[in-house]
């Protein structure tokens, strides 16, 4: 066999964070798109996804689960309803799946780590900054109020943190050449962002090692550092094809790759990604491509919104190829498109259900019924034949050129061209009518048999849209494997003179809008939630009530404790003229920004007590409640008129 082009593409490694939303789903049915569309095309195809597991958001999220790391991603990734469950549903047609906890992978980070620090890439060196003994806080210049500390006033002095930088400075010049030159880049609009944001105002080098939390690859020459999440998972790119490793021996065939990736990380994959390959000797992508995102009622859909739509129930309500076909047909790729639900159901219906569905069901249907199923041999030409033959022929080489440039959407507006043209035909050419006449029939063979040379082009060109739909369809044409080729994608006369059709199931059903939207809205409501109300407390004395000490405070300062993912420490003018220091295990609920200069209520009168090393003197008072199982908590804030050191009484 001949050497066949290869061709190499990814999408991102998704966070196995929670479960995936149509976000994903979208970028990953795109590069499936392309992956088959190459294969189509004869190339050896590598189409490579997976899981971008490590970092300090996983190992918090497993925490608050109450699972071990490993084992909340592992439930995430391979348990049911998980990733690999989705993609197998979304019947997508990757290679490989990478997880970056695979152990090859692990290795050969660390090895590509030692790399770049042998060849004086990386090095070590410090977070400088003002310390704060008694606070524990790092502080910049520009954060100190009069030279002191912005906490509690006292002197600060020079410390710094041990930690690997990425001399990505040295490689400013490279990687602006890199994105002015030719497609790296795509789309172009991408490339000025890019140099103006971020290049010409100077790349400064990048921290790439953390040793505040351990839940990553650990830097093996210096235990403590793990390495920054996006060096481990900008590399899965070229481990998973063996890279440092001898898990796989593709690296030399298939690299380097097009990356497809979402707009909000074109960052790290055209500045950070290029350099790092340069600094190990390696060919940068051939493309970078950020696609848009889809919105929802404007806002970028996301886990942390709650916005997010679920591919489950639309490709359980709508079929899995009529929700690839959406997503592809209705958003160009490099923009934001906004999702609604009845942008869906009006895609499926004019498109799917309307014009390809239609032409399929009709045009079999009339073979069957004027022919029994099997056309004639005898033909004959006539009027309309010219323009519809004529598109038959050309647009295979428009398609092409529209996948070629990722442009997906302007493709199938080819392809529907052509659709278009031919149920036009019909109506020129009143099959109906023909079959009336005996001495039509091969005028009416002729027009049918044209209907199925431009079904048959047209569903080449669909199936890397909707693979299954497309199979289902060329059973019912009779086309064989050789007139589904590309090869054929352009030539007219492919099926047999005598074709035999076989009307089957209906492709894409029509949609009833408005059941169908009652429907969506009945599965997204939520069930009331389940609030608890425990049982009130035996009664007090109004005496030993009295000994509470609860003060109106004004909170002066506030922050994250250090090392704590629970713990927010208070500077607070508790009315005596001395700041007071209380901590409160309220971060889950409040950023501290948000709480500065606030009016609260604490208890004086407790014992102090240390938490993380910090005193804390009194409590703040909060308003509980479980829901669903969980806290629901409020910090209690009073009108900003109450002056602080009043008395609760
Ligand atoms: O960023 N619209 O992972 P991630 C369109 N692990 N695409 C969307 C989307 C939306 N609303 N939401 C997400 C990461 N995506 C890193 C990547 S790669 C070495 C590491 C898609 O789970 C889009 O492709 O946050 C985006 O870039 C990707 O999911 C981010 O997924
Ligand atoms: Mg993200």
């Amino acid at each position: 066999m001949e050497n066949r082009k290869t061709f190499y593409i990814t999408t991102p490694i998704y966070y196995p964070s929670d479960k995936l939303h149509i976000g994903h789903t979208y970028c990953t049915v795109a590069t499936d798109v392309f992956a088959r569309y190459k294969r189509l095309r004869g190339y050896d195809v590598m189409f490579l996804t997976g899981t971008d597991e490590h970092g300090q958001k996983i190992e918090q999220k497993a925490k608050e689960a109450g699972k071990t790391p490993q084992k909340f991603v592992d439930d995430i990734v391979c348990g049911k309803g998980g990733i690999l469950d989705l993609w197998k549903l979304m019947n997508i047609s990757n290679d490989r799946f990478i997880r970056t906890t695979d152990d090859y992978h692990v290795a050969a980070v660390q090895r590509i780590f030692k790399k770049m620090y042998d060849n004086g890439d990386i090095y070590k060196g410090a977070y400088k900054g003002k310390y704060c003994t008694p606070c524990e806080s790092f502080w910049t210049e520009s954060q100190l109020k009069d030279g002191m500390c912005p906490d509690c006033g006292r002197p600060v002095h020079d410390a710094e943190e041990e930690a690997y930088f990425f001399r990505l400075s040295k490689y400013a010049k490279p990687v602006q050449e890199l994105l002015e030159s030719g497609t790296f880049l795509e789309p172009a609009s991408r490339v000025n962002e890019m140099i103006n944001n971020f290049i010409k105002p100077g790349l400064e080098d990048l921290c790439v090692s953390r040793t505040s939390f351990s839940w990553g690859i650990p830097v093996d020459f210096d235990p403590g550092h793990v390495v920054y999440v996006w060096v481990d998972a900008l590399f899965n790119y070229a481990t998973a094809l063996g890279f440092m490793n001898d898990r796989y021996d593709d690296f030399g065939k298939y690299w380097p790759p097009v990356n497809i990736v979402g707009k909000e990380i074109v960052r790290f994959h055209s500045i950070i990604w290029p350099a790092m390959l340069m600094s190990v000797g390696e060919p940068v992508p051939t493309k970078v491509y950020g696609h848009g995102w889809l919105v929802f009622g404007g806002e970028k859909m996301s886990k942390s919104k709650g916005n997010v739509v679920d591919p489950y129930i639309l490709a359980d309500k709508f079929g899995v190829d009529a929700l690839r076909f959406f997503l592809l047909r209705t958003f160009p790729f490099g923009s934001d498109g906004n999702f609604t639900n009845e942008l869906l159901i009006n895609t499926i219906n004019t498109d799917l259900a309307n014009d390809l569905g239609n032409l399929v069901s009709r045009t079999t249907a009339m073979v069957e019924k004027y022919f029994g199923g099997r056309l004639p041999a005898a033909r004959e030409s006539g009027d309309f034949d010219g323009e519809l033959l004529a598109l038959i022929a050309s647009t295979a080489e428009k398609y092409a050129a529209q996948m070629d440039v990722f442009q997906p959407h302007l493709a199938l507006e080819e392809v529907f061209k052509l659709i278009q043209r031919a149920n036009k035909y019909i109506d020129e050419t009143l099959p109906w009518a023909l079959a009336k006449d005996e001495s039509k029939k091969a005028r009416l063979a002729t027009v049918l048999y044209n209907l199925l040379e431009a079904l048959r082009v047209s569903l080449i060109m669909l199936t890397p849209f909707i693979p299954a739909s497309c199979e289902k369809a060329f059973a019912q044409i009779g086309a064989d494997k050789a007139a589904q080729s590309w090869d054929s994608a352009a030539v007219y006369g492919v099926l047999p003179a005598e074709v035999e059709v076989h009307k089957g199931e209906t492709l894409f059903p029509r949609i009833d809008t408005q059941k169908m939207l009652e429907e969506l809205e009945a599965t997204h409501a939520k069930p009331a939630p389940k609030i608890e109300y425990p049982p009130v407390s035996p009664d007090v004395s109004i005496d030993e009530f009295a000994k509470c000490d609860m003060r109106v405070c004004k909170v002066l300062s506030c922050e994250a404790v250090k090392k704590s993912d629970r713990l927010l420490k208070f500077m607070l003018d508790d009315g005596s003229g001395t700041p007071r220091q209380i901590l409160s295990g309220i971060h889950k609920f409040y950023e501290p920004e948000e709480l500065v200069g606030k009016t609260v209520v604490a208890i004086l009168n407790l014992p102090s007590r240390k938490m993380m090393g910090l005193e804390s003197n009194g409590m703040l008072l909060s308003a509980l409640r479980m829901v669903d199982g969980k806290e629901d908590l409020y910090l209690m804030m009073l009108d900003d008129s109450v002056p602080a050191g009043a008395k609760l009484c």
